[in-house]
């Protein structure tokens, strides 16, 4: 296809990030936001989210005249032939998610639509949300489709242009092709399906993933309880095809903007049609234990009691590459250890300023001044290179709790610390130093 001119409505990482990307493909894009002055600073160049390559795609936009940015919705899709509804769809009461910005925006744009142009949904929807938005419309020259993002948060740009697979789902199968030739540029194969499939794909992989992390935890915990070490395992399973290599490294628990809304919102669908899936609500209920079985490792690290101890965080954003503290399990593990009476000090090479509970601190030396014990809770790469000598002389313990098995045992054990993994043995114990579990 040629340039077809695209209205992406919010700018957060996936409207901006599409944005960005299909001007990049060609086409002629309009973002709009309601943040006036968001929309200012993007409209020279500035973008506010941490997104490796996103910054330039905005300026390469902006000069080749592809890409602009507005406020108001009803002008950018006054000529348009396709929209975008990147706007959030957090999780409201009960789990279910809150369709409220989506509704808002067909509110304000139904009768300005220009016929035959198609509204499509990026932003994760709740199955039927295409059905949804036609009745809302009221219009049948109107086609809606579902076309989900797949975009991780610190890799979007790339995850945009190198995809596993487009998927899109309308009933009008002639608007589903013409989204899925947006991206005939990429080489990646496309779904073209029904509505309803096209939602479920979204949430069957983000929900698929947060099942196999919660499994990789669990499993975690076995090794310890049995003296295994969870990066053999995980080596031997990743080699499987059917299972594969990635998301199989334990942490403080799955977090960030889209899993465990993700979750929620689908037990909520599978019980308002009359299923309880039982085997997803589990994997919830794993990931909580997840963070108490953290808190109780850390305790068991300081002695038995967290009241008064001093602990030294390290990463407090939900993964490493983003500043994005959604959901953080850094953040709820050190809520915990706060409300057991810890004095908690935190360093995170991306967040600043204040936060409740802790102290947030800006030198990675700084958390571990006088420290009972250390906490890695996000697995930034800058941690790895710490000087551990140094950090042995200012603590007052010796105990490094390292929640991604992020660090080199090794290293800390020859600082005269001792290492506790998850899943791993004790820095000392027979350690089998595996590649793997560092890729993984
Ligand atoms: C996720 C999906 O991957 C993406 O397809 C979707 O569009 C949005 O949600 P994101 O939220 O950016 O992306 O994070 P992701 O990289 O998937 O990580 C999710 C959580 O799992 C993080 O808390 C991360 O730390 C954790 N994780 C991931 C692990 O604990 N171990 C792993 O091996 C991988």
């Amino acid at each position: 296809m040629g340039s077809a001119r695209i209205a992406v409505i919010g700018t957060g990482y996936v409207g901006l990030t599409t944005g960005a990307c299909l001007a990049s493909l060609g086409h002629q894009v309009t973002c709009v936001d309601v943040d006036a002055a968001k929309v200012a600073r993007l409209a020279v160049g500035q973008v506010d989210i941490l997104e490796p390559g996103l910054e330039e795609l905005v300026s390469r936009g902006l000069s080749t005249g592809r890409l602009s940015f507005v406020v108001g919705s009803r002008d950018a899709v006054a000529d348009a032939e396709g929209v975008f509804l990147c706007v959030p769809t957090p999780m409201g009461a009960g789990g279910a998610a809150d369709l409220r910005a989506v509704e808002a925006v067909i509110d304000e744009v139904a009768d300005v639509l220009p016929a035959g142009c198609s509204v499509i949904t990026k932003s994760t929807v709740p199955v039927g949300t295409a059905q949804r938005i036609r009745d809302l419309l009221g219009r049948t020259d109107i086609p809606v489709v579902a076309n989900p993002e797949f975009l991780r948060e610190g890799t979007a740009v790339s995850d945009f242009l190198n995809p596993d697979r487009i998927v899109v789902g309308a009933d009008d199968q002639d608007a589903a092709r013409w989204v899925a030739d947006l991206y005939t540029d990429l080489s990646a194969p496309s779904v073209v399906t029904d509505a309803a499939s096209a939602e479920l794909v979204k949430y069957a992989a983000n929900c698929f993933l947060a099942m196999k992390l919660s499994y990789v935890n669990a499993v975690a915990e076995l090794c310890e309880r049995l003296g295994a070490d969870i990066a053999s395992v995980t080596e031997g399973m990743g080699y499987d095809r059917r299972i594969g290599r990635s998301f199989l490294k334990p942490g403080p628990g799955w977090g960030g903007s889209c899993l465990p809304k993700d979750t929620h919102a689908l037990v909520q669908v599978a019980e308002s049609v009359g299923f309880d899936f039982s085997l997803l609500s589990a994997a919830i209920q794993e990931n909580i234990a997840q963070r108490d079985r953290i808190v109780a490792k850390i305790a068991g690290a300081v002695g038995g009691t967290l009241a008064g101890a001093r602990i030294g965080v390290l990463g407090l954003a939900f993964k490493a590459g983003t500043n994005d503290l959604r959901d953080s399990p850094a953040l709820s593990v050190t809520a915990m250890l706060a409300a057991h009476g810890a004095e908690v000090t935190a360093y995170d090479p991306a967040v600043g300023g204040e936060l409740p509970g802790m102290r947030v601190v800006d030198d990675p030396y700084q958390v571990a001044k006088a420290a009972d014990a250390i906490v890695v809770l996000t697995e930034w790469d800058e941690f790895r290179k710490l000087d551990w000598a140094y950090i042995a002389d200012i603590m007052h313990g010796d105990s490094v709790v390292d929640t991604r098995n992020l660090l080199d045992p090794t290293a800390i054990m020859d600082a005269g610390l001792c290492w506790l993994g998850l899943g791993r043995p004790r820095a000392g114990q027979s350690l089998q130093s595996t590649g793997f579990a560092r890729q993984g």
